[in-house]
């Protein structure tokens, strides 16, 4: 590994892109101060250029250097989540290119605790780079959590526009990070943009605030649009009982139905079964491999069992709804 984290960091000086492993999902990451290779991450993604990027930094990085006025509650949250799969928005230190942040004032930042990812951002300008990184996938679609998912999305541009895919075996955590707004700290106090592994309650366990809802005066994120993570296959999104009516009435027009179970019984008839553990934390990291590998199960539409509404499952439940957005129109033809 250290001859690719070498081969990768000069690809990422030079100003090309490099897919990584983190412990979320991977990410096609570019240096986070060349405009030009940050450009490039959008058109290689097919990402509006006004979507900002996190940026990724080393263990040991002065966090001063890419944020300005850090308040207490944030440095707090640091100190107890990082590295980890916690991103914070942050505003931006002036010399920080506005392309990794849509233009934005604010800047979105995480130190990412997967030991490649790890690795490369200690050696990346010496540990002093930051690495800006969404994640390796089309604009859209399900994230990747291995180098092989990378390699089917950027078949095209591997080893053209896309340097070199690091290995780092499936992501542990599956969904990507907590995104919290701490950049108007003073006057609207922590708000959550996107809900993920770490919870609203653990953060109120280290600061004694709970992240609000986000608002219109919210930054932007495009995690949080309502059409995104999304398989081309409808997803629906049912309690079991409507599962199993919707599996019967798919049944008897003959459509190939796939299902994502993962408490109640198979229905039968299925072209594909996947069941996923019945814990938030075990259903997060088979997630988007499951999607992933029902999408191309041929199914005219993907069956998933509606998690449970406990506050544990928000960052699946979120990522499920958004993958399910639009699809209900799916049956309306039936
Ligand atoms: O787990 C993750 O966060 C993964 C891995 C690769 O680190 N990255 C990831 O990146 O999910 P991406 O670009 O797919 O999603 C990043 C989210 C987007 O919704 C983006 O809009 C938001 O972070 N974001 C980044 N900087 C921001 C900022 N300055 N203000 C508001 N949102 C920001
Ligand atoms: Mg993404």
């Amino acid at each position: 590994m250290r001859d690719e984290i070498a081969a990768a960091c000069s690809i990422l000086e030079a100003g090309g892109l490099v897919a990584f492993p983190t412990e979320t999902v991977y990410g096609l990451g570019a240096d986070a101060e060349n405009t030009e290779a940050v450009a490039n991450i959008f058109r290689v993604k097919g990402r509006p250029t006004n979507h900002p990027v996190i940026v990724h930094v080393s263990p040991e990085a002065d966090i001063e250097y890419w944020a300005h006025s850090i308040p207490r509650e944030a440095r707090s949250l640091m100190d107890a989540f990082w590295p980890g799969p916690l991103t914070l928005i942050l505003p931006r230190a002036p010399h920080v290119p506005a392309a990794v942040s849509g233009g934005q004032d604010t800047l979105g930042i995480r130190c990412p605790s997967h030991p490649v990812a790890v690795e490369l951002l200690r050696a990346f300008k010496g540990g002093k780079g930051g690495i800006a990184a969404p994640s390796a996938n089309k604009f859209g679609h399900v994230s990747p959590t291995t180098a092989e998912h990378v390699r089917q999305e950027f078949a095209l541009e591997l080893g053209n526009s896309l340097g070199l895919v690091l290995d780092g075996g499936s992501s542990a955590v599956g969904i990507e990070s907590t995104i919290i707004d701490m950049s108007r700290m003073a006057t609207r106090g922590p708000v959550l943009l996107r809900p993920g592994y770490i919870t609203v309650e653990d953060i109120a366990s280290v600061i004694g605030l709970a992240p609000g809802a986000a608002d219109s005066g919210a930054p932007r994120a495009s995690g949080t649009l309502s059409s995104h993570y999304a398989p081309a296959t409808p997803v629906l999104l049912c309690a079991p009982e409507l599962l199993s009516r919707r599996a019967a009435l798919l049944r008897g027009k003959r459509l190939p139905f796939a299902q994502l179970l993962h408490s109640m019984a198979d229905e039968p008839g299925a072209s594909a079964t996947i069941r996923l553990p019945a814990d938030p934390e075990g259903y997060a990291h088979g997630l988007y491999a499951s999607l992933r590998s029902l999408d191309s199960s041929g199914a005219y539409a993907i069956l998933v069992e509606t998690p449970p509404a406990s506050p544990a499952w928000d960052g699946v439940l979120d990522r499920l709804r958004r993958s399910a957005f639009g699809s209900e129109s799916a049956l309306d033809t039936l």
